[in-house]
């Protein structure tokens, strides 16, 4: 251990205090600064990757690489700031850089100061070289004799040349998550917030497109990727007034938020990763999937199990025989994962619908009278895995939880309190370690007790809705939003060192916590409630802008879906699942005998084309949202040697016109031999079944996709295999 402190030690330079520009590189993308004595750090430029020669050919932005309130022009900042003694301004100057040497790239330590103040604000970057992304964030210390007060602390800012600039962002609602909207940035300023205090991503997502070249196009034009990671509320600017540039802010949302900050003490703003491409919209998203894959998701590496997940199969009504049969059928379709939904808990009160039980995290013995060992015995029987559903940051008013803890519940003061869920949810106080304690026993109960437990779901399904810490004192109210979400991270913390194996899914009412801040504890995400495969082909399609295939759960359900009443037939259902981790989420004795057969065809399918869907490259090739007939996608290998693509036809009209879809990542000079999978209709399987075809054609050319005018809701699964 020491050896090893040493070494890393060793491997920190630092830089001397003098002018210094310097460039940050990956792989194909710079950032360059200049740090100088007597002046803040400035930033110069971010895109195309340059070297020292280039230095000074190339336009500079010469702005403040992380603007500070109160003492220059005032355009917008970065930091503003109440010292101990009142004043509202920052002025900083630079003072010394450190490089560090990671695995995959370098940390940048950018120390500045407050020319009077003993404040300091180290600036951050961490290149990931590979995938080509520079994360920033910044530290933030108090070393005045009093508390300060962070009245506005972005994560960091990026200068964007003014031009024919255009953004694209996730919008939506519960049900209908990540909707893509497209807009051209005009004078002024645009934002995208959220202050839902606990989930943060069905209306807004932290994250953000920048074209640099007029409308964004998918695979080609310069693009900005940047990803806040962040687990709660946020707010992401861009703000334009009389400048060249676009001024791009991102980081927690001051809303309400106005922090505290004890003397010696330090705060860390959360990651803003930033990735730059010249391949458009696509390239910048597969540079994130990469990033997201080969660091901060939990288990990037490892392949997903296909599973069944009770809730839309039965809802609350769980019981041993049910479960038992539940596991019995995933395991004869050769699924390899059972989850038991919500409804299986509560001692005194039992937990039949949404308005109570909460918090009271002991099996319910009348529906499971032989408890979770009786189901992993079961499970094992059976052949497949076994997850658990929880929900540990909540409790309903008609819980034993809340009758012992009360004050474990947010309450706005002495105000009555205002109900979430099923008219009686409220939200746990994280910010008080005892309460803490308690979430993380929840999960070490679980796992710590039945070993063979395998997964966890763990679902957030009520706002903050009552503004108000019972734990924190009466002047600190204000950090609640922050140390509400640092609260939960202490616990997912505590939850992955001591499990650092287990699967644990995020869940919020569906996508509420898709985002990058609880990346690093989960596996996967819930990205939504909604299963109707047309209204996911949209909702997928959104979140692949930012998420890769591995991190979806994508379930297939019953049909007519109960979210919209729609009749899909199976076929698509299965292949708009099978483009990301495949599962399913109904009742299996409901199919009749052709879905079951098929649902256990297109499994089997699923697990021959799983690694390229879950580790590939993605290209997305035809958008729902630019074509109302069809949208199509695929993943190829890293080494192009194999690849899926899915077509999908959204709506039936006749005598309906098709455009060739050109597909893209493959090898063009190789030869692919094409394969369609999970085919229903042996009479209308495609004419490339078979063939072997070039890279060179399938990519400039295009391909036929054919669908009868009759088959509303067709689709088509192709496996390619380089030859
Ligand atoms: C939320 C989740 C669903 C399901 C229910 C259970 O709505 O998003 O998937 O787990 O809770 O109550």
């Amino acid at each position: 251990m020491k050896k090893l402190t040493f070494l890393l030690l060793a491997l920190v330079a630092t830089v001397a205090a003098q002018a210094k520009d310097f460039i940050i590189s990956t792989n194909n993308s710079s950032l360059m600064l200049t740090a100088m004595e007597g002046e803040a750090l400035k930033v110069r430029y971010y895109g195309d990757k340059i070297t020292m020669q280039d230095f000074d050919g190339t336009p500079k932005a010469w702005m403040d690489a992380y603007p500070v309130f109160g003492t220059s022009y005032n355009y917008p900042s970065c930091l503003q700031l109440q010292h101990s003694d009142g004043n509202q301004t920052l002025a900083l100057e630079y003072k010394n850089m450190t490089e560090q040497q990671t695995a995959d790239g370098k940390i940048y330590r950018i120390e500045m100061q407050d020319k009077i103040y003993p404040v300091s604000v180290i600036v951050c970057y961490q290149t990931h070289d590979a995938q080509d992304i520079i994360e920033t964030w910044t530290e933030i210390t108090n070393n005045e004799k009093k508390e300060i007060i962070l009245n506005h602390y972005d994560s960091g800012f990026m200068p964007i040349r003014r031009g024919d600039v255009w953004t694209s962002h996730l919008h939506g609602t519960w049900a209908d998550e990540t909707r893509v909207t497209t807009e051209k940035v005009e004078m002024g300023g645009m934002y995208i917030a959220n202050t839902d205090g606990a989930r943060n991503a069905h209306t807004t997502h932290p994250e953000l497109m920048i074209s640099l070249d007029g409308k964004p196009q998918e695979n080609s034009g310069r693009c900005i990727g940047a990803v806040l990671c962040w687990n709660g509320n946020y707010k992401l600017r861009m703000e334009t007034t009389d400048q060249d540039y676009h001024l791009f802010f991102a980081g927690i949302d001051d809303f309400a938020s106005q922090y505290h900050l004890d003397k010696g003490k330090t705060f860390t703003t959360p990651k803003l990763a930033f990735t730059y491409s010249d391949k458009g919209l696509g390239g910048v998203s597969r540079n994130i999937h990469k990033w997201a894959r080969k660091g901060m998701i939990a288990h990037g590496d490892r392949k997903r199990d296909i599973l069944l997940n009770s809730w839309e199969g039965v809802y609350f009504n769980i019981n041993e025989e049910g479960m038992a049969g539940m596991m019995k059928d995933i395991a004869s379709l050769g699924g390899e994962l059972f989850v038991m939904d919500d409804g299986w808990f509560g001692d005194k009160y039992q937990r039949n619908d949404d308005c109570t039980t909460l918090g009271d995290w002991v099996v319910d013995k009348k529906k499971l009278p032989h408890g979770i060992e009786g189901l992993l015995e079961q499970s094992k029987k059976a052949g497949v895995k076994f997850g658990i559903w929880i929900e540990p940051e909540f409790t309903n008013t008609k819980s034993e939880l809340f009758e012992k803890h009360p004050d474990w519940v947010l309450t706005a003061g002495g105000r009555p309190l205002q109900y979430g869920r099923g008219g009686t949810q409220v939200l746990l106080d994280m910010t008080n370690p005892k309460v803490q304690d308690f979430a993380f026993k929840v999960v070490d109960d679980l796992f710590g007790n039945f070993p063979d437990l395998y997964y966890i779901k763990w679902d957030a399904n009520t706002p903050m809705e009552n503004y108000g810490s019972p734990y924190l004192p009466k002047d600190r109210q204000s950090n609640l939003y922050v140390d509400y979400v640092l609260g939960l991270e202490k616990v997912f913390k505590r939850v992955r060192e001591k499990y650092p194996d287990k699967v644990i899914q995020a869940c919020g009412s569906g996508g509420g916590r898709t985002n990058y801040g609880a990346m690093p504890y989960f596996d996967e995400f819930w990205v939504s409630d909604n299963t109707d495969a047309l209204q996911r082909v949209f909702i997928q399609w959104g979140t692949s802008y930012f998420y890769p295939a591995i991190s979806m759960g994508q379930h297939v359900s019953t049909s007519p879906n109960h979210n919209t009443g729609r009749n899909i037939p199976i076929k698509f259902r299965f292949d708009v699942a099978s483009s990301g981790r495949l599962g399913m989420e109904m009742q299996p004795k409901e199919m009749n005998k052709e879905e079951f057969e098929f649902a256990k065809k297109a499994i089997q399918e699923y697990k021959g084309i799983r690694e390229t869907v879950q580790f590939g490259d993605q290209y997305r090739l035809v958008s729902p949202y630019d074509n109302p007939d069809l949208a199509s996608l695929m993943y190829v290998s890293e080494g192009k040697d194999k690849a899926v693509f899915f077509a999908y036809k959204l709506r039936s009209f006749k005598i309906q016109r098709f455009p060739l879809v050109r597909m893209a990542g493959l090898d063009e000079n190789a030869m692919y031999k094409i394969r369609e999978i999970n085919v229903v209709n042996e009479k209308r399987r495609s004419y490339l079944d078979g063939k072997t075809v070039s890279g060179r054609v399938l990519m400039n050319t295009g391909i036929e996709l054919k669908f009868d005018d009759y088959d509303e809701f067709a689709s088509r699964v192709f496996e390619l295999i380089k030859q």
